[in-house]
């Protein structure tokens, strides 16, 4: 972007496009959340987002992308709980979490639902539990590759089953699902915010969703608890980031900015319909956005060195 004169600051922030980078394919959760508030935030900025796409090993180049961008607001990323679990899953990760990113806020906290191929055997949630268990061998799980919310949630399933999945990582759950309504793989956990409608539409199979309570608008969807297995439970968090080094006054921008996208009507009812809500306003803040990112790093240090979880 156009340096401000004097630097430290630039007024008139912004001057030029600013690019939204999604560290997932197109089409996927973290891409529609994105996509949802780019449109509210550009209006309050005065401003053009631009979306693009940086896949690849579960959102870590996409973050590694930014984490080295231009620290001047016109590079801005959207990550997931990802972003506290990629340290404890690679060995020589290119950038430090809590280091190398100005937080911005956090967006939404999404829920995660395990779905099938429609014509999978396994009725119930334990009829899976007990169909991977004796089928381990042939049975396949997709995930978004090593550091996604998918894989998380897959390493959380097969820990809970006492099994180990041959899984197949896609660029993101956009086309993973998309494989699963085709029935080439069998089951994954994917967040509401991609999978509703497919579960709606009766293109894939439901067994639970991974929070406490049921989701209001997948009313049929019986949790993990109920189903037996009350130990996976994940909900997929999403918050902004901007290179350490972005100019106070341009977080705060995109901050205030991000508090409008997330109290917009249409925002708000996108969220509902595929099974999750705006974070209150006062979590939209840096603040808050850095004290949930180091409280995450520890939490999901310990449970994945309990579940024996290597970096590799
Ligand atoms: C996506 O947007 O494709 C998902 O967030 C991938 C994942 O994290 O499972």
């Amino acid at each position: 972007g156009t340096s401000a004169a004097g630097g430290g600051g630039d007024a008139a922030y912004p001057t030029e496009n600013i690019t939204f980078v999604v560290p997932f394919s197109a089409g996927g959760p973290t891409d529609t959340v994105t996509r949802m508030i780019a449109e509210p935030m550009a209006a309050k900025l005065g401003g053009r987002i631009v979306v693009q796409n940086v896949e690849g090993a579960g959102g870590t180049v996409g973050a590694g992308e930014v984490a080295r961008a231009e620290p001047d607001g016109y590079t801005v990323l959207m990550h997931h709980i990802g972003m506290s679990t990629a340290p404890a899953l690679y060995q020589n990760l290119d950038y430090k979490p809590l280091e190398d990113f100005e937080m911005v806020g956090l967006v939404t906290e999404v829920p995660m639902t395990v779905v099938a191929r429609k014509d999978f055997q396994p009725a119930t949630l334990q009829d899976l539990v007990a169909h991977v268990k004796a089928n381990a061998d042939k049975v396949t799980l997709a995930n978004a590759g090593i550091g996604a919310a998918s894989h998380l949630c897959g390493l959380l399933f097969q820990s809970a089953a006492g099994v180990k999945l041959q899984e197949v990582p896609y660029e993101g759950t956009g086309p993973a699902l998309t494989d699963l309504v085709g029935g080439q793989v069998d089951f994954m956990c994917d967040q509401t915010t991609n999978t509703s409608g497919q579960i709606s539409a009766g293109e894939v199979k439901a067994y639970a969703v991974t929070t406490p309570e049921r989701v209001k608008s997948l009313p049929d969807v019986p949790t993990t608890t109920e189903g037996g297995l009350p130990q996976l439970q994940v909900s997929v968090w999403h918050g902004l980031y901007v290179p350490k080094g972005t100019p106070q006054d341009v977080v705060t921008k995109l901050s205030e900015a991000l508090k409008v996208a997330l109290a917009d009507q249409q925002v708000i009812d996108q969220m509902a319909k595929l099974g999750t809500a705006p974070v209150a306003a006062d979590d939209a803040t840096p603040q808050a956005h850095r004290a949930k990112l180091e409280e995450q790093l520890g939490t999901w240090a310990k449970i994945l060195a309990d579940a024996g979880v290597k970096a590799s």
